[in-house]
């Protein structure tokens, strides 16, 4: 039998699927490292397979696989020169097969429903998650329930819907709705796989492991993560714990979750000191998709965070914009703004202290800008008029 392990009270309860918050501190449960020695398997192409004895996966169905992992770990030089920044890379998660870090949990936690033998999933999301939930459940031929907040844009329903799962929106409070799924998941049989989902959460390791690769068998010191349910900031820093377990580092790197300062909550919890997080009234930033007032992992987030010597900063929309615009002025990358904050998390950081000179630092780009359009107002893009009589000269002008 399988069992999931709490955090807070030390206590195992055997996997269930529908509900995996703990029965008494109703806090997410994560799935224990096994006792046995693990290895890696470098010769495999699959980032799965590479990894597995790191995941809770006895065996891979290939037929699963839409190509996630395998992401460039670029360096950013043009921003270090600019910037007087020691070694900085990101680890760019939008090459993924929906474009987000989203599809490294559902890779995980597909190959469980199906090795489970379930034929029925769903999410809670309105972004990122949802469509990679989409287009996992399509390629399963599962029937697949996403679940969207009742105002829900149309640019975003569309990327979920064409993968033709059975899409509702749902009026009500949001919060209330991620609890209500689990319910009604075990009424129905969906395996409602959100945010902080302990097969999600495996899965993010991945990214963990490949970073460690790239950088030749090293950890970097530091790593900025966009942080909003907790999930993914939970997945990387478990590979790295893990690492250190099998003896193949010595330290963990320093781990920065950054939030937006319209939606902070856990940010304010650890500027104050506080063990748990207070929930937020209203939520009003530019990076919608870490927008969560109630984070389900944020407890966990910010234990896992102080234990590791970790630290949680915010960030303004201002310097979010700033970021974006760097990112892809200077290095090409293009990305959302949730993504962003890392950047602008480390230039705020950066602030404050003296990076020695051989420090590596990763951030990670989270998602696609093309998934947010919408954030970018067309005043921030410079567009020369020409007519086709006097586009030479308009060019001219330009090169002057
Ligand atoms: C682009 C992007 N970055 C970061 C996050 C935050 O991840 P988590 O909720 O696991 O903390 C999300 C979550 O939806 C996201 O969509
Ligand atoms: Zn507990």
């Amino acid at each position: 039998m399988e069992f999931l392990e709490c955090l807070f009270c030390q206590k195992k309860y055997p996997l269930d699927l529908f509900d995996s918050f703990c029965p008494d501190c109703r806090e997410p449960m994560l799935y224990p490292s096994p006792p046995k020695k693990r290895r890696f398997y470098p010769g495999k192409n699959y980032p799965l397979e590479r990894f597995l004895d790191f995941l809770p996966l006895s065996k891979l169905d290939a037929s699963l696989n839409l190509g996630e992992g395998n992401t460039p770990l670029v360096k950013l030089n043009r921003l270090i020169e600019r910037t007087s920044l020691p070694n900085v890379f990101a680890k760019n998660e939008t090459f993924n097969p929906t474009y987000s870090f989203k599809d490294r949990g559902s890779a995980v936690a597909f190959q469980k429903a199906v090795a489970m033998g379930l034929e029925r999933i769903g999410t809670v999301s309105t972004g990122n998650m949802a469509s990679s939930t989409a287009a996992y459940g399509a390629k399963a031929g599962l029937k697949t329930f996403v679940l969207l907040k009742e105002d829900t844009s149309l640019e975003k329903t569309l990327s979920v819907g064409i993968h033709n799962p059975e899409l509702i929106r749902v009026k009500g409070d949001y919060g209330e709705l991620f609890t209500k799924s689990f319910s009604i998941g075990r009424k129905y049989n969906i395996y409602f796989m959100n945010s902080v989902d302990p097969f999600r959460v495996e899965g993010y390791k991945a990214t963990g492991f490949e970073i460690f690769f790239q950088l030749n068998h090293r950890a970097p010191q530091f790593i900025f993560v966009p942080l909003s349910s907790g999930g993914h900031l939970m997945g990387l820093m478990r590979a790295f714990l893990d690492l250190k377990k099998e003896g193949f580092i010595q330290q963990v790197p320093i781990f920065v979750g950054v939030q937006a300062q319209g939606c902070a909550p856990l940010a304010k919890a650890f500027a104050s000191g506080k063990s748990k997080f207070e929930r937020i009234k209203k939520a009003e930033t530019i990076a919608h998709a870490i927008s969560n007032p109630d984070p389900a992992g944020g407890n966990i987030s910010l234990r896992m965070i102080k234990e590791n010597n970790g630290m949680i900063l915010d960030v303004s929309d201002e310097e979010i914009i700033e970021a974006q615009k760097m990112l892809a002025e200077l290095e090409g990358i293009f990305c959302q703004p949730a993504s962003a904050t890392t950047l602008a998390g480390l230039l705020k950081f950066s602030k404050n202290v003296k990076f020695k000179t051989r420090v590596n630092i990763v951030l990670v780009i989270t998602g696609s800008g093309l998934k947010a359009l919408k954030s970018i107002e067309s005043s921030r893009i410079n567009v020369h008029q020409a007519s086709l009589s006097d586009l030479e000269n308009t060019i001219g002008s330009i090169l002057k």
